[in-house]
């Protein structure tokens, strides 16, 4: 296997629009939280996640028995496939999407069948993937909206899926929901092979602290359970995560911000004849055609960073979404060398 490195050197200071974060930062009252109730004492103590995940399942609209937290949707990926994949299991996923579903389907010595997203408008594949599946799949994995395509698919849609995937557990990955506002979660109850991960790496602006959370029905989380370090998740995480989901406003401000910059971006690009794909999330692929990587290059070196996704889609390089101001200043970085 090749080991899997993003690229995650020497970004502090820079206008980091190439992994998908909250470009503004976590909320203030994340912070004040942290600094209040990291004591001595509760660095001390082993994480306790009982009364957190009481306050979680209120948010989510879930009992609490009905979800792990996880260490980022990384551990939720990786406790799904070491829960239900044995060596040689059938996983099927999409490409492309995200490289950490391959990444643990690998380790665990799965059969990996990826299915092409269309090349028109990278729309989601769903009769190939529907036609794919059969009763040897024991998984199947699906970004809803997907990195690096933007692309999305309906609830409707993963109702299909779903209905052909009885025999496997289909993990669909909302890391990018509160930007599509289309969600599985509600689900859950009637669908014993559903899974949903949520995160708090993006739009909450807590990638560094690594939480996620898995939902399920409580007799799969159980085994769930079985397959995950107790102490994965870490106090400050929780503590951080409590004080984000009370501070609704801040995040519904940010979304409102990143989707009205998106527009900004979409008018920007097309003003510079610059072709791209319309997304559902926080990022937009664009086509840069052979100079993909130059691009990427003389960007880094004005201080704008972005990720080339051309080993993958011909010529495109995506764009995180910021807010406005940082879509108006990349924009002009990016015509100064176009
Ligand atoms: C689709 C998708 N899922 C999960 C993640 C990672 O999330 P986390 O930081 O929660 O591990 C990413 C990050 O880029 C992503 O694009």
């Amino acid at each position: 296997m090749a080991p899997y490195s993003p690229p995650t050197g020497g970004r502090t200071g820079k206008l980091r629009l190439d992994f998908n974060e909250n470009t503004v930062g976590a909320s203030p009252r994340v912070i004040e939280a942290l600094r209040k109730h990291l004591t001595g004492e509760q660095l001390s103590i082993y994480p306790e996640y009982g009364a957190a995940k009481e306050r979680f399942a209120e948010f989510f609209g879930v009992e609490p028995d009905d979800f792990v937290l996880t260490n980022g949707t990384d551990e939720a990926i990786q406790v799904l496939i070491n829960t239900y994949i044995d060596d040689g299991d059938e996983v099927i996923m999409l490409q492309p999407s995200y490289a950490m579903y391959k990444f643990y389907a690998e380790l665990a010595g799965a059969t990996i069948r990826e299915i092409p997203y269309r090349r028109e408008k990278l729309a989601f594949p769903l009769e190939e993937l529907v036609d794919a599946i059969g009763p040897q799949t024991k998984a199947v994995l699906i970004s809803n909206p997907n990195n690096p395509t933007g692309t999305g698919t309906t609830r409707a849609n993963l109702e299909k899926i779903l209905d052909a995937a009885m025999n496997a557990a289909v993990l669909v990955d909302e890391a990018y929901y509160e930007f599509s506002g289309v969600t599985a979660l509600g689900l859950i109850n009637d669908r014993p092979n559903l899974f949903v991960s949520r995160t708090f790496s993006k739009v909450y602006g807590m990638a560094a602290m690594r939480l996620g959370c898995l939902f399920s029905q409580s007799g799969n989380v159980e085994f769930l359970h079985k397959a995950q370090s107790p102490y994965s998740v870490n106090t400050a995480a929780t503590i951080a995560a409590l004080a984000a989901i009370a501070d609704r406003g801040y995040v519904e401000q940010y979304v409102g911000e990143a989707l009205a910059a998106r527009e900004v971006l979409y008018v920007g690009l097309e003003k510079l004849g610059i072709p791209y794909y319309e997304s559902q999330a926080n990022f937009v692929l664009f086509e840069a055609g052979k100079r993909a990587i130059p691009i990427r290059d003389e960007l880094r070196a004005r201080g704008v960073l972005v990720r080339d996704r051309s080993y993958e889609i011909a010529g495109c390089v995506r764009v995180t979404v910021g807010t406005r101001s940082q879509m108006r200043h990349f924009l002009s970085e990016l015509e100064a060398i176009w």
